[in-house]
Order: structure tokens, then C-alpha cells, then sequence
């Protein structure tokens, strides 16, 4: 971890002047504006190549900050914030008025969340407002994992990047909607429906189809893509001697390489938490190998893999692409 509290000094100061900071957290690196400053926020957007009804998360140094952003809070939103905070867990809640219209995609609600790593949250204290930051990759690309996968991504366009190291989680948090009443989960996460009912009482439901589009960009069909192919493969395919040429990769949590396979192979698991943690790093390096196609072993289908399943499942429909 290289990020020194000069270092953090000198973010909070370029926050305070309006320029972008990208950030580690606990889930994947954002790319940092203050929350309050719509000019700096407009920049965000620019940078990513982000539409603009896709609304921002704002990050807060301890959940005392929600009441500035948010009004009727439901008491399920305290409870949740005392469960998982900090942590990565999302709550969209109705909006204060003065909350810009830049920031929340033009929608009623805002997005809020206490970032569980240490140089975030020392940056946070720093610069003692809300921090607005999705993640800090080009509209529709793989998510950054590490202060250089952010340099790839949007080098030119930040001012500073502080490093914090690989990010433990290693998806995006779960996005959770307490402001219709019923809790909705409209990006699954590492925190699961199961651990969200044991706080609240009550199951999140999933939306319907298409009801939580285009708000979560995360919810279009196609999104955290490698350019190179990629599809889903069976354990048994994998076992098989598939691919004699060398321009297949593989990224299986089950099936050891059988040796003779040319192409890249990596064996990331077999725990799901070591797979999400791992995940958008093997894509970047799967995608950078030259392999035509790349193969993931399907995944298991308990719960807990649920989020890294809809993460695999968009790669694979967004890939290939340009
Ligand atoms: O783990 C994370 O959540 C990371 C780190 C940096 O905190 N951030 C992140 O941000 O994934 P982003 O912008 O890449 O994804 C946030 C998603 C977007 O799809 C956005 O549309 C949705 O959250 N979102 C934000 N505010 C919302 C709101 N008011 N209503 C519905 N969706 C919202
Ligand atoms: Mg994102």
C-alpha cells in the first residue's frame, strides 16, 4: 500500500479544487469528484464516457453523513448501516433537495455508501464531504482492481491515483433500494439477499426485468467486457484436451491445467471469495494474452456465488465487442 498521508493531503486538496482523484476501496478502485461540486462531477462523466441518466455513488466517511443526502430514511437504512457499514453494501434512498440532478441521473434518489478501506477513508476525513465515484474504468469495460489497472483505464484523465493495493472484495458492491417502500436489490454484491434479511427482517427482492435499467449500468445485459470472446464452458468440456491450437484461455475454480494446453489457463479458487477477489484481474490478463476465445468453467450454483455469476454473465454477452 503506497498511498502516504501526503499523499492523501494532496487528494483531498485536488477534490477541494474541482480535479478527479481515483481511489481504492474495498470492492473495486473509483474515480473520485466531490459529491457537492457539479462541474467536477460533469468531469467524471466526460472521463468515463458514461451516459448521463447513470447516476453516482456518493461515499461518505461514516453513515452520521447520511442525513445530508438523504431524507425519510427508513429505519431498515440505520440498521443496514450499523450491519455492513463500512462495507460493500449500496443504499439508494430518496434524495435531499439541493443533492444535484448531475449527480443522480436526474432521478429523485441517491446512492450511498461508507467505502471499507483505510486510504479511502482517510481521504474521506480529509476532505470531510461526500466523495462521488463509480468505478474507475471506461463506460462498459472491466472494472480496476489495482492502482495500475486504473492508470490503463484513465491515465491522462485523473489528476492523482492513490494506491491502496489490490482491492479486497474484488466486485462491486451490492446496490440495495429502500426508497420504494419494498428493498430491492438492483446490483447483487458480495453481500447476499440471505445476510440483508437477517438485518431487516424482510427478503430483498430481485427486479423484474428491465425495471432497474438504465439507472444501474451494471444492469445492462452487456458490461464488464473483455474485448477478446468469451463464453461459458463445462467442467467436462475443460477435462477434455480442447484446444491444440493454443488460442483458447481458460479461468476455471475446479480444473487444473492438463498440461499440454498452450493457451493460458488459470485455476482461481475454489472459494468464491478468492474468485471475486481475483476475478477482474484474470479477465485484464486473459484478454491482454492474445487468446482468441476465453473459456470460464461454469460456476457453481449455490447463492454465494450469485453475484460473480451476473458479473460473468454480462462479460460474456458484452465480449468481443469494440
Ligand atoms: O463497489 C462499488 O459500488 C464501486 C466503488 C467505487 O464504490 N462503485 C461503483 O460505481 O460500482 P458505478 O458507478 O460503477 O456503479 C454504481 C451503480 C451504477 O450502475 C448506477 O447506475 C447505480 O449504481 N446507482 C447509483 N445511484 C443510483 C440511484 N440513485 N438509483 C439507482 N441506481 C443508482
Ligand atoms: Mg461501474
Amino acid at each position: 500500500m503506497n498511498a502516504t498521508p501526503e499523499d492523501i493531503a494532496r487528494a483531498a486538496a485536488l477534490l477541494r479544487a474541482g480535479e478527479l482523484v481515483a481511489l481504492p476501496t474495498e470492492t473495486v478502485y473509483g474515480l473520485g469528484a466531490d459529491a457537492s461540486n457539479a462541474q467536477a462531477v460533469a468531469k467524471i462523466f466526460a472521463a468515463k464516457g458514461r451516459p448521463a441518466d447513470h447516476p453516482l455513488i456518493v461515499h461518505l466517511a461514516d453513515a452520521d453523513g447520511i442525513v445530508e443526502w438523504a431524507r425519510e430514511i427508513p429505519k431498515e437504512a440505520i440498521a443496514l448501516a450499523r450491519a455492513f457499514w463500512p462495507g460493500p453494501l449500496t443504499m439508494i434512498l430518496k434524495k435531499e433537495a439541493d443533492v444535484s440532478d448531475l449527480l443522480t441521473g436526474g432521478q429523485d434518489t441517491v446512492g450511498l455508501r461508507v467505502p471499507d478501506h483505510p486510504v479511502a477513508l482517510a481521504l474521506l476525513r480529509a476532505f470531510n464531504g461526500g466523495i462521488a465515484a463509480p468505478s474507475a474504468n471506461r463506460f462498459g469495460r472491466i472494472s480496476p482492481t489495482t492502482a495500475a489497472h486504473v492508470a490503463e483505464e484513465l491515465g491522462e484523465s485523473v489528476a492523482l491515483i492513490l494506491d491502496g493495493g489490490a482491492c479486497q472484495v474484488g466486485i462491486e458492491s451490492t446496490i440495495l433500494d429502500l426508497s420504494r417502500g419494498e428493498p430491492v436489490i438492483l446490483r447483487p454484491g458480495m453481500i447476499g439477499a440471505d445476510a440483508i434479511a437477517a438485518v431487516i427482517g424482510r427478503r430483498p427482492r430481485l427486479p423484474q426485468h428491465a425495471e432497474n435499467a438504465p439507472r444501474v449500468s451494471g444492469a445492462l445485459a452487456a458490461h464488464y467486457a473483455p474485448r477478446t470472446a468469451m463464453r461459458m464452458a463445462s467442467r467436462a468440456e475443460l477435462l477434455d484436451p480442447i484446444d491444440p491450437t493454443g488460442e483458447h484461455a481458460v479461468l476455471s475454480h475446479s480444473v487444473e491445467s492438463p498440461g499440454d494446453q498452450p493457451g493460458p489457463w488459470i485455476v482461481s479458487g475454489p472459494d468464491v471469495a478468492h474468485f471475486a477477489h481475483d476475478l477482474y484481474a484474470n479477465l485484464r490478463a486473459l484478454d491482454a494474452s492474445g487468446a482468441q476465445l476465453i473459456l470460464v468453467e461454469e460456476l457453481p450454483p449455490d447463492a454465494a456465488w450469485d453475484a460473480v455469476r451476473d458479473r460473468l454473465g454480462r462479460a460474456v454477452v458484452g465480449s468481443g465487442g469494440e
